[in-house]
C-alpha cells in the first residue's frame, strides 16, 4: 500500500520500517525485523491490535484500516527484501565457485577422441576395404621379439641401454623401441594355420619408447602403425600398390608416393616412402623443407630370416612389412608444428585440429 494513503503517524511507521528492512543484510536479520513487527505475540502487530480494542468505536473502522494498511505494507516490504537478500547470496554464492550467473549457462564439453586416435582409426579404415585386420602387442616387450626374432644382430646399436628403455628389475623386458615385434608375434601364432588361413594381413598400431630428448620433433613415447603382409609370391610390387592405395584413401586420390632404398636387418630390399608433400603439392614448402616430399615410413620385403625363425618356410612364404610413425603423419596432416602439443592435452588445440576429423 503507498504510504501517503496512510494517516500521518502510520506514514512514518511505514517509512522507518523501510529503513530498518534496507539495513538488514542477511535472512537472519529480516526474519528477526519480520518477528518483531508481525510475530503473534509481543510484536508491534500483536500492540497494534491490542490498541484497536480498546479504541472508542467511533474511531475502530479507521484505525483498523490504518492498521492493516501498515501491516501489508510491511509484508510487502519484507518480501522485497527477502527475495534481494536471496539473489545476492545466489550471486555471492556463483562468485566464489567462479561463474557470472548473468552469462548463459556453459555448453557441456563433449568428450571425443584424442587426434591421434583419430589418424590411426582412419589408417585402419583405409587398409580394411585390402583386408587388413588389427592385432596388438605389449608395449613391455622382450628383447627376442624386439631385435632377436626381427634379424637385428647382437652389437646393434639400439639395444644398447642408451637408445632403450630396460627395467631394472625384469632385464629381459624393455619398453619396445618400435611396433615390429608385433610381426614376430603374429607370425609365430599363425605359422601353423598359414596353408588354411591363405595368408597374413594386419596392422599393427601402439606407443612405442626411445631414449630421445623432448623437442619440437622427439619424444621419448610416440605412436607407430606396423603392417604387414605374408603370401605366396609377394613382391615389392605389391608393398607398392598398396601404399600407393592407402595414401591416397588417407592424402586424397592425387597423393603420389615415392620410394627410396634404404636399410632395416627385417626386411631385404628394404626402403622408405616418402608422399607428395600434402601442403604445397610438391613445390616445397617448411613442412617437406623445399623438397616437395615427406618420408612417412619405412618399409621393405619381409627378410627369410625373419620367416624362418618364426617357423615359417621362406622358400613357400614370402611379404612385405611397413612401419609408420602416427606424429609424424599427424603433424602433417593437421599442420602442426610442435608433436609435444599431441600430448599436452589442451582443449583449445585438441578441439580445432583440422585435418584429423
Ligand atoms: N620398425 C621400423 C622403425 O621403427 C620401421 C619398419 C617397419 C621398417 C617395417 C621396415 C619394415 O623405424
Amino acid at each position: 500500500m503507498d504510504s501517503a494513503l496512510l494517516p500521518a503517524e502510520a506514514a512514518d511507521a511505514a517509512s522507518q520500517f523501510d529503513a530498518l528492512a534496507a539495513g538488514c543484510h542477511d535472512l537472519d536479520s529480516l526474519m528477526r525485523l519480520k518477528g518483531a513487527y508481525l510475530g503473534r505475540e509481543g510484536s508491534h502487530a500483536a500492540g497494534l491490535m491490542e490498541l484497536l480494542k480498546t479504541a472508542p468505536k467511533d474511531q475502530k473502522r479507521e484505525l483498523g484500516a490504518a492498521i492493516n494498511g501498515l501491516k501489508n505494507h510491511w509484508e510487502t516490504v519484507l518480501r522485497t527484501r527477502q527475495s534481494e537478500l536471496e539473489e545476492a547470496r545466489k550471486r555471492r554464492a556463483a562468485q566464489a565457485a567462479g561463474w557470472d550467473p548473468d552469462l548463459p549457462p556453459p555448453m557441456p564439453n563433449r568428450g571425443s577422441l584424442h587426434p591421434l586416435n583419430r589418424l590411426v582409426d582412419r589408417l585402419v579404415e583405409v587398409f580394411r576395404p585390402l583386408g587388413f585386420h588389427v592385432e596388438e602387442g605389449p608395449e613391455a616387450e622382450n628383447e627376442v621379439n624386439n631385435f632377436d626374432g626381427l634379424n637385428i644382430p647382437e652389437d646393434h646399436p639400439a639395444r644398447g641401454s642408451a637408445d632403450t628403455f630396460y627395467f631394472e628389475a625384469h632385464p629381459e623386458l624393455l619398453l619396445r623401441t618400435h611396433t615390429s615385434p608385433v610381426q614376430v608375434r603374429v607370425l609365430q601364432r599363425l605359422a601353423h594355420q598359414l596353408d588354411t588361413l591363405g595368408g597374413i594381413r594386419f596392422l599393427a598400431p601402439g606407443r612405442v619408447y626411445r631414449k630421445d630428448e623432448i623437442d619440437p620433433t622427439h619424444s621419448p613415447m610416440f605412436h607407430q602403425v606396423e603392417g604387414m603382409l605374408v603370401g605366396k609370391g609377394i613382391g615389392m610390387h605389391h608393398l607398392k600398390g598398396t601404399l600407393a592405395f592407402a595414401m591416397k584413401g588417407l592424402f586424397g586420390p592425387g597423393a603420389e608416393v615415392r620410394f627410396r632404398p634404404s636399410y632395416f636387418p627385417f626386411v631385404e630390399p628394404g626402403c622408405e616412402v616418402d608422399v607428395k608433400c600434402p601442403l604445397c603439392g610438391g613445390s616445397g614448402c617448411r613442412v617437406c623443407k623445399g623438397s616437395g616430399w615427406v618420408e612417412i615410413l619405412g618399409a621393405g620385403l619381409v627378410h627369410p630370416n625373419v620367416l624362418s625363425q618364426a617357423g615359417i618356410d621362406p622358400t613357400v612364404w614370402s611379404g612385405f612389412a611397413f612401419g609408420m610413425g602416427v606424429e609424424r603423419m599427424a603433424m602433417m596432416v593437421s599442420q602442426t608444428p610442435d608433436l609435444r602439443l599431441f600430448f599436452e592435452n589442451d582443449q583449445r588445440f585438441l578441439s580445432t585440429m583440422g585435418g584429423l576429423d
